[in-house]
């Protein structure tokens, strides 16, 4: 098998839920971790590695994830999107309407009740 083009890191962290942060597991993370695999496998895609990770500190934002080498980032993602997003990882582009930046890595619990992502 060769090695992949690119990795995907899907953020499968958990925190007690009273804490103040979210965490991408109580949002879906671990269904979106699973559906973007059987995704990867209907479409034979072997240039991908498809990675269930920590904490990605994008966490006002889950399920959060990121591609690399491509340094795209992807927040409130849905299985719904994961079509869209093995299509960015075949080497289409990136799904403009899921990406996050620094803005949404500063939000913080008080910002999210007064509006946001
Ligand atoms: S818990 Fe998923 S980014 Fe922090």
């Amino acid at each position: 098998m060769p090695m992949p083009d690119k990795f995907v890191f899907v953020c499968i962290n958990q925190r007690d839920p009273e804490h103040p942060r979210p965490s991408c597991i109580n949002s879906g993370s671990a269904d979106l971790f699973n559906t973007l695999r059987e995704e990867q496998g209907r479409r034979v895609a072997t240039g991908v590695k498809i990675v269930a990770g920590g904490c990605l500190e994008a966490c006002m934002v889950g399920p959060v994830m990121v591609v690399y080498p491509d340094n795209v980032w992807y927040g409130g993602v849905i299985e719904a999107d994961v079509p869209e997003i093995m299509d960015h990882l075949e080497g289409g582009p990136p799904v403009e309407r899921l990406r996050i930046g620094d803005a949404e890595f500063d939000l913080r619990p008080e910002q999210m009740s007064s509006g946001g992502f």
